[in-house]
């Protein structure tokens, strides 16, 4: 640890929190984990002494720590609200997990109390890697510099091996499917204005949700995103984009090191833990964190507690086309719900 190193406090030592605070600990210059909390002191304890940090159980006492600078909220997401209130209200820097809240009123609060401190759109980032991906990147970049002409339409298949228990078919969109909410919009570098939501056919692994779903964003300036989200595919973790432009696609690849040749084939594996497939890119993320908070300019790559916002209503219009028989279906827009 270097004297001038942030330091970072961590709240909630499970899945996302073990892998932040290892690549904080591991892989991320200019930053050193001091403290975690967890409710669960004994796994806070444990993740703490991995990184040589210290531990307690209350989040709130972790924000309001002097040996804290900034805070990541990877707790469970019905915590995050208050967590990120609060964090606001010492005025430190935190990172929140995706979703920014679980609805759009609690997202509301957050961006409201942030315009009313000096740090105001700088505060709060949310963690939607997939804007840090350089497969990700790779496309966006290919949106904007436009070397294969103007895009026209974006697939987007995100599938997984097993919905969590208690899945709904609101929080598969809320909890997973929000990832590409906000991926694709910034992809295509226009707000989604409409959506429709239709039910594909059942999956016999999933029950208490409907799955897979398939849905069009169409964003303001005509580009139409058709997603896939399929939670139970069994397969493997498996997220993918194709931008269709007007002389050529460009889609991402999941990045490999090894193939395998083998009974007259060749291919690569696909993991099912998403944390491999996005292992770099949540290091850059952090990385552009930590250094955004040395230098007081947050990489415009982050999103922010408005983009948390606009992912949230986004959600609110998918959930109302699917209870309306799939109809086009208008998003509020941030600065109007606003108002
Ligand atoms: N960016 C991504 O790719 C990604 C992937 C998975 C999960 N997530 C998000 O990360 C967050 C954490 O997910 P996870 O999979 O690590 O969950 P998890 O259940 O593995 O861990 C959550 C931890 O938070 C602790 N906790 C809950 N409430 C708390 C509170 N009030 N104070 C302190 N600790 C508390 C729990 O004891 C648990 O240890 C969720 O919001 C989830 O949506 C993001």
């Amino acid at each position: 640890m270097s004297t001038n190193d942030i330091r970072i406090g961590i709240i909630g030592a499970g899945v996302m929190g073990t892998d932040h605070a290892t690549l904080l600990h591991e892989s991320v210059k200019g930053a050193t984990v001091s403290l975690i909390a967890d409710m669960d002191a004994p796994k806070a304890a444990a993740l703490a002494a991995s990184v040589g940090a210290n531990s307690l159980e209350d989040g709130i006492a972790l924000i309001n720590s002097s040996d804290v600078d900034a805070v990541i909220v990877a707790s469970a997401d019905m915590t995050h609200r208050d967590l990120v209130l609060a964090a606001i209200q010492a005025n430190k820097p935190v990172l929140c997990e995706k979703p920014l809240a679980t609805t759009a009123e609690q997202a509301r609060d957050i961006v409201l109390a942030e315009d009313t401190t000096a740090g105001a759109g700088k505060l709060v980032s949310v963690g939607f890697m997939r804007r840090f991906d350089p497969t990700c990147v790779e496309l966006h970049d290919a949106v904007v510099a436009k070397p294969h002409g103007e895009t026209l339409l974006v697939h987007s298949i995100s599938r997984g091996t097993n919905s969590g228990p208690g899945s709904t078919t609101r929080s598969a969109l809320s909890n997973s499917a929000i990832h590409e909410i906000d991926y694709l919009p910034w992809l295509v570098g226009s707000p989604i204005a409409e959506v429709t939501w239709q039910a594909a056919r059942q999956t016999k692994n999933a029950s208490g949700l409907q799955d897979p779903q398939l849905f069009n964003l169409i964003s303001a300036n005509g580009v139409v995103s058709n997603c896939e989200l399929f939670l139970n595919a069994r397969y493997g973790h498996d997220v993918r984009f194709e931008v269709v432009f007007e002389e050529g696609t460009m889609q991402t690849v999941e990045p490999v090191n090894t193939a395998i040749n083998a009974n007259q084939a060749q291919g690569t594996t696909l993991g099912t833990d998403w944390r491999r497939r996005w292992r770099t890119a949540y290091r850059i993320e952090l990385q552009n964190w930590v250094d955004g908070i040395r230098t007081g300019s947050p990489s415009p790559a982050f999103a922010t507690a408005r983009d948390g916002l606009a992912s949230l209503l986004v959600v609110d219009a998918l959930v109302a086309s699917s209870e309306n028989g799939g109809a086009l279906t208008p998003v509020t827009q941030v600065a109007d719900y606003l108002a």
